[in-house]
């Protein structure tokens, strides 16, 4: 074949289709999003004292520890704190009054009716003004309060940040579907000690070691535990016979 500028341009044109296309395909580089808490805002949903019974998919002892644990998240890290109840002159209930004597200053969003918060005119104004763009929630039930507002609060361009501990339902079959669901709306379903971590990022800042081992202490008692090992064995501790041999 006799070489011809128009085959080469030719050809040249297809090479960059190819080029194109492959680049086209390649996955997007991973972005780790990370909470900030200069970005983030609490979100204390319907964890009322009626509600409490139907989160059956933790033990209750468990699961009331893992609810004032998040609603201290606010205090601790300092955030903007939204509190919600849905119908609580009706069977929902209050919130219980340590969470309202832990924000005396926070106005409690009492929805009449609205199912999902972000229904409510007077919650939407709440989110907005704080104007925080990384939404920390959790509430009861996992599948409805707070899968609603996750996905809302998503479509509306929100960063969502679901405690996963501190929502409780029916059932962990119930559970496990919710949180698949607000995962594939991109709602970061993370644990308590995840949040925690996230939003201090290093034991030397404040909040860091010395506002949080005593928290972590109250709610965490795995890691408490270590820690009072630790002081314990620092203040007066000696070595076991057989310890130093375990190499
Ligand atoms: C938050 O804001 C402070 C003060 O502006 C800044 O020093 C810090 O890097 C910001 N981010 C985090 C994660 O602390
Ligand atoms: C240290 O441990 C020993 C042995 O149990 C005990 O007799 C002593 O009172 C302890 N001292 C302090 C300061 O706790």
């Amino acid at each position: 074949m006799r070489f011809s500028w128009n085959s080469a341009l030719l050809l040249a044109g297809i090479i960059d289709v190819l080029v194109t296309c492959a680049e086209a395909t390649k996955p997007a580089p991973f972005v780790y999003e990370r909470l900030d808490k200069n970005d983030s805002a609490l979100v204390i949903l319907d964890m009322q004292e009626g509600l409490f019974s139907l989160a059956r998919d933790y033990d209750a002892i468990l699961y009331r520890n893992a609810m004032y644990a998040h609603a201290e998240l606010g205090k601790v890290f300092d955030l903007p704190v939204i509190m919600t109840t849905s119908a609580e002159t009706g069977p929902n209930g209050p919130l219980p009054n340590e969470f309202l004597n832990m924000y005396p200053d926070v106005k409690v969003v009492r929805r009449m009716g609205e199912v999902n918060a972000w229904d409510n005119e007077e919650f939407r104004e709440a989110i907005k003004a704080t104007g925080k763009t990384q939404i920390i929630i959790a509430g009861i039930v996992t599948d409805v309060c707070t899968t609603f507002a996750a996905l809302s609060l998503r479509e509306a361009g929100y960063s969502v940040w679901a405690n996963h501990e501190a929502s409780g339902t029916t059932s962990v079959d119930i559970r496990e579907q919710a949180n698949d669901r607000m995962r594939e709306a991109g709602v970061h379903i993370v644990s308590y000690f995840a949040v925690v971590c996230e939003l201090m990022r290093d034991w030397r800042k404040s909040p860091g070691a010395l506002e949080l081992l005593p928290i972590l202490d109250r709610y965490l008692p795995a890691y408490g535990m270590v820690t009072r090992a630790h002081l314990a064995a620092i203040n007066n501790g000696t070595i076991q016979p057989g310890q130093e041999d375990i190499p």
